[in-house]
């Protein structure tokens, strides 16, 4: 049996943009997608447990793309304490822990970037046009800051950061994608560039106070391409009253109510803020270590 644990993800600034060769700083969370793997002597079947389609997808996908010698039937088990289709990188946790555990199955062990062009191609499914930048946070951890598929490694950020789950949006990243895409005319590209340049900027600083400037500039130029549904808008507003700084972390969503992941940036409590709307709010971690064998 081999087992593999890789990290969820929060995307710290330029979400979006990224998708056209523009910088994003993104940082792996203490939140892991784990797969099992192990032969079946006697089968010839694939057994899942909490196997989804994308899981499934992403398994046949390496098995062929690595030739992988099928001698007999397989067992996978997928667990996951990463909320889905929420902007935390899920998706691609699963997909690195899987195409890691059937290749050590196999005993195959290629370079890191083999495995970021595959977990991008099998990401494409389900995004259509995946920017790679989930992928390579789960297989590399720590915080990276990406940019036309380059990742160059940053420290973790000390700063106090927090979570918010508005719940799982009522569209796709892919068609959220597609529908930011009208608004994103080169002029708002380089404003994302900007803001992400100074965020970096900030980051390496540690200066909390542009940090969160940056944060609430980024917020607003997402509103600008419709991706912060009106209700998390206004959570959005009151937390910035309250003096902290918030955006949406991934896609976002261009219609419902629910955006996925909001990330707070504040050394004051919003616990009261967030209640009231019936969210929780919980501390963030970030973690220096990618994909990673645990099969003991
Ligand atoms: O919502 P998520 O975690 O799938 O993140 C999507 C981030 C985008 O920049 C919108 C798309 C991408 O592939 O980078």
């Amino acid at each position: 049996m081999k087992k593999f644990r890789a990290p969820g993800k929060l995307i710290l600034s330029g979400e979006h943009a990224v998708v056209y060769g523009n910088p994003a700083i993104a940082m792996a969370i203490d939140r892991f997608a784990e797969t099992a793997i192990s032969w079946q002597p006697g089968s010839h079947a694939i057994g899942w447990q909490n196997g989804s389609k994308l899981s499934k997808y992403a398994l046949d996908k390496t098995i062929s793309k690595l030739d992988i010698d099928m001698p007999c039937g397989l067992e996978a088990v997928i667990d996951s304490n990463i909320p889905r289709g929420c902007g935390m990188g899920s998706s691609a946790a699963v997909i690195v822990s899987i195409m890691y555990a059937i290749s050590s199955l196999a005993a195959i062990n290629l370079p890191i970037e083999y495995y970021a062009k595959l977990g991008r191609e099998i990401e494409n499914l389900q995004h259509g046009r995946s920017s790679g930048l989930d992928i390579n946070v789960s297989l590399r951890g720590g915080c990276l800051r990406f940019e036309n598929s380059k990742t160059i490694e940053r420290p973790i950020p000390e700063i106090p950061m927090y979570v918010v789950n508005t719940g799982m949006p009522e569209i796709t990243t892919g068609e959220c994608v597609a529908a930011a895409e009208k608004y994103l005319t080169s002029s708002l590209l380089q404003d994302f560039a900007a803001v992400t340049n100074e965020f970096d900027q900030a980051l390496q600083e540690n200066n909390l106070v542009e940090i969160q400037n940056c944060i609430r500039a980024n917020h607003e130029l997402l509103t600008q391409i419709g991706v912060v549904p009106k209700p998390v808008q206004e959570f959005i507003a009151e937390l910035e009253q309250a003096g902290a700084a918030a955006k949406i972390c991934g896609a976002g969503a261009s219609a419902g109510e629910k955006a996925g992941a909001v990330l707070v940036v504040t050394t004051d409590n919003m616990d009261a803020i967030a209640a009231k709307r019936g969210y929780s709010i919980f501390k963030i971690k970030g973690v220096t270590h990618g994909v990673q064998n645990i099969s003991g």
